[in-house]
């Protein structure tokens, strides 16, 4: 598939600003993709056909969906705002040819989310959320956690979904619903036995093993409900990050505990070991600056 052509397609079907919308969604879902290791060239389909159908009238939406007998539910069928993810996954099949299922469905889901979601369809749906041309209130936090951590990006991102759409006194889609309780209810099935503080110091110990330097272990219990405790560190070479992450994936396996992800491994530029309530950062010093956690969590308290 043709991208160049698809983008200038689009183009023609919005306004400039939604149009400069859909390329900011592709900038930040193709670095997302590049961070998690997605499918790059899914990934910018997906982001500049996401909102393809967002500029249609409730009455032309309303007959594509009539016309072409789309599965479209009750809520969805209420709320013109969340028409156009049903009807932008059938224009991007009918009209531009996308016979990707996966591809279908990240459109499809990029405004309500749905329950048990490919890594394609979170990376669309939150790119929609922290693309640069965004300027809300915790865009900035968003964007810096959806880089760190997919899911809890993901959860932080259908909060705020679902406490605008309940100002606005409007309906809440049950697949939002699903979706967050879904996402929460898998990392609970990691109960921990242990007390975190004390985990986080026997990592400090673990990545010290490895010559890991500057560790800093930073509560943030108070601040966000995601985690109780960040572990920074850095190594000296993208040999030695991998090393750091994986004596420290080893040691707490024969400790018996799981990280529920780990991300970043490949590239050994920055490795998240995420313990659920530790969460665990390797980095190379440069990427370390650039993030810059220890400033973006600087009201949590150091250990
Ligand atoms: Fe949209
Ligand atoms: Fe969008």
């Amino acid at each position: 598939m043709d991208y160049e052509l698809l983008k200038l397609e689009v183009e023609k079907m919005m306004s400039d600003k939604r149009y400069r919308h859909s390329l900011g969604v592709v900038e930040s879902a193709m670095e997302l993709a590049q961070r998690y290791g997605c499918d790059m060239e899914k990934t910018m389909i997906a982001a500049i056909l996401h909102d393809c159908a967002k500029s249609f009238s409730r009455k032309k939406m309303l007959d594509i969906i009539e016309k072409n007998d789309l599965d479209v539910d009750e809520i969805t069928y209420y709320e013109t705002q969340l028409m156009h993810g049903p009807v932008g996954s059938f224009v991007a099949k009918s009209k531009f040819g996308v016979d990707d299922e996966e591809i279908l469905s990240a459109i499809r889901y990029h405004t309500t989310g749905k329950k048990s979601m490919t890594m394609l369809e979170k990376i669309i749906y939150l790119a929609d959320f922290v693309e640069p041309g965004r300027k809300y209130h915790g865009v900035e936090q968003l964007r810096k956690l959806a880089m760190a951590d997919l899911d809890k990006a993901m959860i932080q991102a259908f909060d705020n979904t679902i406490k605008y759409v309940v100002s606005l006194d409007s309906v809440l889609h049950t697949d939002t619903i699903e979706a967050r309780n879904h996402l929460i209810m898998e990392r609970g099935k990691i109960t921990l036995e242990y007390n975190s503080n004390e985990l986080a110091k026997k990592i400090k110990e673990w990545i010290e093993d490895k010559n890991g330097t500057d560790v800093e272990i930073i509560d943030v219990k108070d601040l966000t409900p995601m985690t109780d405790v960040f572990v920074i560190a850095s190594g000296s070479s993208t040999v030695n990050v991998k090393a750091i992450a994986e004596h420290v994936d080893e040691m707490a396996s024969k400790e018996g505990i799981e990280p529920i992800s780990n991300e970043g491994r490949q590239g050994g530029r920055w490795i998240l070991i995420d313990f659920n309530s530790v969460v665990v950062h390797v980095f190379l010093e440069e990427e370390r600056q650039f993030y810059d956690l220890e400033r973006l969590w600087s009201d949590g308290k150091k250990l």
